[in-house]
């Protein structure tokens, strides 16, 4: 399977074909994810909150993308990968944000790069394309601002704000983004805007009328020791769950000697070498 590529991932709009995100961080959930069949995957700096155990993706690091989006690309070959550019790597010169997308590319192994914010980053978002770079966007509630906004809300719940967002979509678009994710924005300010650009939305807690959808990989398989239930999650495994049983009967049958059982010991002449496997 060959990976999709930016004029494919358009045309899926336009056949009304859903786009399906997944996050991912490290080799096996990006290899995991691909052979699930997902159309792209991002590499999310929100692996500051479930990967590193910060409080909000601000304290992420251009270094701590660079890592995760490698080991992601060595597992999911054949997968279109989008890797974020992390809190203040993309409002200083143009020299310095050049340099931080090459490092994402070039060293990350990233496809594409994503970057939160409206009109007031579209002339950098339209420099960063003419060098041939994919940009996806990011609109609505845009978590590396959360100090400013002030907590994680809902975007777009009135006139004004709903004018704005659609605006912002309008101003990516003209700057040559890909796509545009939409983050907590009301179902009916996320529909105008799918109905009035012509690239595809990918949604998180932005209802039905998206061109796709996009979920964080520890959400979708309750990956965490302290799961909060979101309204716009839909969680389809308990992951954690199961490696807590696991490690904890692990823990006991090496306490009560269960564990090695004869079958795991090699004995001197089985030959150590031929019998590591199976
Ligand atoms: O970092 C992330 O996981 C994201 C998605 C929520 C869109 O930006
Ligand atoms: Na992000």
């Amino acid at each position: 399977k060959q990976a999709l590529n930016i004029v494919k991932i358009k045309k899926m709009k336009q056949d009304a074909n859903p786009i399906t995100v997944i996050t991912a961080y490290d080799y096996p959930s990006a290899k995991l994810a691909e052979e699930a069949g997902i159309d792209m995957i991002l590499v999310g700096d929100s692996l500051g909150n479930v990967v590193l155990g910060y409080d909000s993706t601000v304290p992420v690091t251009l270094d701590d993308m660079v890592y995760h989006s490698r080991a992601v690309a060595r597992g999911a070959e054949h997968t279109f990968i989008v890797t974020d550019l992390p809190f203040m790597t993309y409002h200083g010169s143009l020299d310095e944000t050049f340099r931080n997308v090459r490092r994402l590319m070039q060293e990350g192994h990233a496809h594409a790069v994503k970057m939160e914010g409206g009109a007031e980053i579209a002339p950098t978002v339209h420099s960063i394309v003419q060098a041939g770079v994919p940009v996806l966007g990011h609109i609505g509630l845009t978590p590396q601002s959360v100090n400013q906004i002030g907590g994680y809300r809902i975007q777009g719940k009135d006139e004004k704000d709903a004018r704005r967002l659609i605006e912002d979509a309008k101003a990516l678009e003209r700057a040559g983004v890909f796509a545009i994710v939409l983050e907590l924005v009301t179902e009916e300010v996320s529909a105008a805007i799918s109905a009035e650009i012509s690239i595809p939305t990918i949604g998180i807690g932005a209802g039905r009328g998206c061109d796709g959808q996009v979920l964080v990989f520890h959400d979708v398989l309750k990956y965490t020791s302290d799961y909060r239930e979101k309204r716009f999650v839909k969680t389809y495994a308990n992951i954690g769950e199961q490696i807590r049983n696991g490690i904890s009967e692990y823990v006991n049958e090496v306490k009560t000697r269960a564990f090695p059982a004869e079958v795991h010991v090699f004995a001197a002449e089985e030959g150590v070498i031929d019998q590591l496997y199976g």
